[in-house]
């Protein structure tokens, strides 16, 4: 995707974000900043965008994948404030500011992504902007649970935790992987695909098989980069993993192993979605993206 068109469509998601989190009254004020402290002004937006772009490649509005895009955005946000918790991986820094727990304190942390999980599956829920029949919100509801839950990214950041100080095999570290990061990605590549009148079964299984590899290859690079990028850049510690000793593709395959299995993926990612013609133009842009990204 162009550096342009990605700008632009994280500007519009920006506001589209916005939109879905102004104040309503009689909601804790302080809570309320928390959250917004968090979810607005920060964050690459790579689920949304990946929400956009499927919904590109199975001809579906983007005016009607904006909740979606939110909700996955939201567990997402949710995800980061309690990985950043003193009980978890005690970091102080997230997207160039001070973590939640440090800006408000940890009670209003673990609130506000308690309420932006139960948030984004409202909105799945009732929104009139997702107008869709009953069983398609159902659907996506479905399929979001099951990402962020014990089968997907909480499970995956039970495993993380419980490997603290451990070798993990190799398929240990790709479950967890998949588990803790790929799930959500790969939710963000299906809810367009639910949404879609003209997807086929055999799409749906290429699409897939597209999630599964970039999800993968997102945090073999997010461990790349807690190696060679730099806190400046990454608007997170750099050097966390290590500094926790959490088991990495870096620490158990090597970096160069870690580049070159990055490669594959994304190889594995745009063959899989050959038969699509120029409909996944954006997916493959933000395949790309996602293994060449410096933060
Ligand atoms: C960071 O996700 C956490 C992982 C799942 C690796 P991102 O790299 O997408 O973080 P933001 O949203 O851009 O801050
Ligand atoms: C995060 O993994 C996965 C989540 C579900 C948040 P990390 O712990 O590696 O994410 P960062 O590096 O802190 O962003
Ligand atoms: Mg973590
Ligand atoms: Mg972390
Ligand atoms: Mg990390």
């Amino acid at each position: 995707m162009t550096q342009e068109k990605m700008q632009a469509q994280q500007l519009r998601f920006e506001s589209v974000l916005e939109q879905q989190l102004s104040y309503r009254t009689n909601t804790p004020k302080r809570l309320h900043e928390a959250i917004c402290y968090s979810a607005l002004d920060g964050g690459k937006r790579i689920r949304p965008l990946l929400v956009y772009a499927a919904g590109e490649a199975v001809g579906v509005a983007q005016e009607l994948l904006d909740i979606p895009a939110v909700a996955i955005e939201l567990i997402h946000v949710y995800s980061l404030i309690h990985d950043d918790l003193p009980a978890m991986d005690d970091d102080d820094l997230r997207r160039g500011k001070p973590s939640n727990h440090k800006a408000f304190d940890e009670a209003t942390a673990i609130l506000a992504g308690d309420a932006l999980q139960a948030m984004a599956f409202n909105l799945l829920a009732t929104s009139p902007l997702f107008d869709v029949s009953a069983e398609t919100r159902l659907t996506l509801i479905h399929e979001l649970s099951q990402a962020a839950g014990i089968a997907g990214m909480v499970g995956g950041q039970a495993i993380d935790l419980d490997s603290v100080d451990k070798t993990l095999s190799l398929s240990e570290l790709e479950n967890m992987h998949r588990c803790k990061t790929g799930a959500l990605i790969r939710a963000s590549v299906l809810m367009p695909a639910y949404c879609s009148s003209q997807v086929t079964p055999e799409q749906i299984k290429q699409l897939e098989h597209f999630a599964d590899c970039i999800g993968l290859a997102f945090q073999v690079q997010d461990d790349i980069l807690d190696i060679e990028s730099d806190t400046e850049t990454l608007g997170k510690m750099q050097g966390s993993d290590i500094a926790a000793n959490k088991p990495t593709y870096p620490s158990i395959i090597g970096l160069e192993a870690s580049k070159k299995k990055l490669v594959t993926l994304y190889d594995e990612a745009i063959s899989s979605l050959e038969t699509f013609g120029n409909s996944v133009q954006s997916l493959q842009e933000l395949a790309e993206f996602i293994v060449k990204r410096s933060k």
